[in-house]
């Protein structure tokens, strides 16, 4: 099926385009009242395996916010759900594992999921929120990087110290590549197949990539996402590579064969442009608070972030983190309608 809107896909091969296109970082989610009627009604987990209700959630923000692409409803955590782990998501403390994992026992223990039967649900989320979205918008598929994933696995929940995962990779390196190892080849094979369910474009998340020295990041993270981007199977499906928190590195960034690096607030486009965007396009990075603001200062906002990129082709409007729960969604409207009004200015095309 054609897209009648193609925008995010052409940024991310840095191909000319009439103007830049925006998504937001979990834009289907708490900020929006037609997502709480919903999730009033169901189980969280419920709802990410339920596909008519994934789909009716992810298509959402395309309808009431105008974003240029869907993300699709469901979580990073799944993978780890998939390998055996027991996975809440409580209220107020977010997703809490009841068996995290700590030695070569546990490892031992988890399963080999097959990403395509094992995560069926997911594929189906995306089949039928492609069929009735009928070519709107692109598909965005997603999964944690194995970094990220691993944190998750051996805390068991968010930390602020990454106490157990930090003695794990200094302790018990060996065990933590084998995690990673695994996690990754998984990984591999689940965005495979959310590509061959029809995602359009795939982004990895790598939320806790800013937590580790420079070291530490090359050899428990990046190396990690060369080898999980590698073996993606793909035509021409762009990746999409969040690194969270990474300033240095982006000799390696840009070679990691991402189609596009997205990054935090606290990093000026114009010097990643600079730095990276002879070969990748980049994506962001409006501080995420800043819709706590009203539109006149948000737009003020957006200005800065689309003249920091500069004119030219190559760049996806997005939030530099996710959006937060309490943000007015007129505000976020407001935002989406400034970057497709005002950004023609910034392409060359038309
Ligand atoms: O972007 C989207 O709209 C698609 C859906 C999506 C969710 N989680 C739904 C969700 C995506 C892309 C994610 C990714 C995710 N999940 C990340 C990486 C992105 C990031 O923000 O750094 C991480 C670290 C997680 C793990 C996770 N899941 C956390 C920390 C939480 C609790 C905090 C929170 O935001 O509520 C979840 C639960 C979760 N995942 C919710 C949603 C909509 C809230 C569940 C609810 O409705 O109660």
């Amino acid at each position: 099926m054609k897209l009648k809107n193609d925008l995010i896909i052409k940024a991310c091969k840095r191909l000319p385009t009439e103007r830049t296109p925006i998504w937001i970082m979990r834009q289907a989610g708490r900020y929006l009242p037609e997502y709480r009627a919903i999730r009033s009604k169901h189980d969280f987990l419920t709802m990410c395996k339920t596909p008519e209700l994934a789909a009716e959630v992810t298509i959402q923000p395309v309808d009431i916010i105008g974003v240029d692409a869907a993300i699709i409803f469901s979580d990073i955590l799944v993978i780890p759900e998939a390998m055996g782990m027991h996975l809440r998501i409580h209220e107020g403390r977010g997703p809490v594992f009841s068996n995290p994992i700590n030695s070569s026992e546990d490892l031992r223990k988890l399963r080999n999921p097959d990403p395509g039967k094992d995560l069926k649900y997911v594929m189906d989320a995306i089949s039928l929120t492609k069929k009735e979205l009928n070519g709107r918008v692109p598909i965005i598929g997603f999964a944690g990087a194995p970094w990220t994933i691993l944190t998750y696995m051996v805390e068991g929940h968010g930390s602020k110290t990454f106490s157990k995962v930090k003695k794990m990779i200094y302790g018990n390196p060996e065990l933590a590549h084998k995690l990673l190892d695994k996690i990754t080849t998984t990984t591999a094979a689940y965005l495979s197949a959310q590509i061959e369910a029809g995602a359009n474009l795939v982004q990895i998340f790598d939320t806790w990539s800013g937590i580790l020295s420079p070291r530490d990041y090359q050899v428990f993270a990046l190396r990690y996402v060369y080898q999980l981007i590698k073996d993606i199977k793909r035509k021409d499906e762009p990746v999409i590579y969040f690194p969270k928190g990474v300033h240095y590195l982006f000799h390696e960034l840009k070679e990691c064969g991402a189609d596009a690096i997205s990054v935090d607030w606290t990093l000026e486009l114009s010097k990643v442009r600079r730095k990276i965007g002879d070969k990748v396009a980049i994506q962001g990075n409006l501080d995420p608070t800043v819709l706590y603001s009203e539109p006149p200062f948000i737009k003020r906002e957006a200005r800065k972030v689309l003249e920091s990129f500069g004119k030219g082709d190559g760049h996806i409007f997005n939030l530099g983190h996710g959006i937060l729960p309490d943000i007015d969604p007129e505000n976020v409207k407001a935002l989406v309608n400034y970057v497709k009004e005002e950004s023609g200015q910034f392409h060359l095309l038309y």
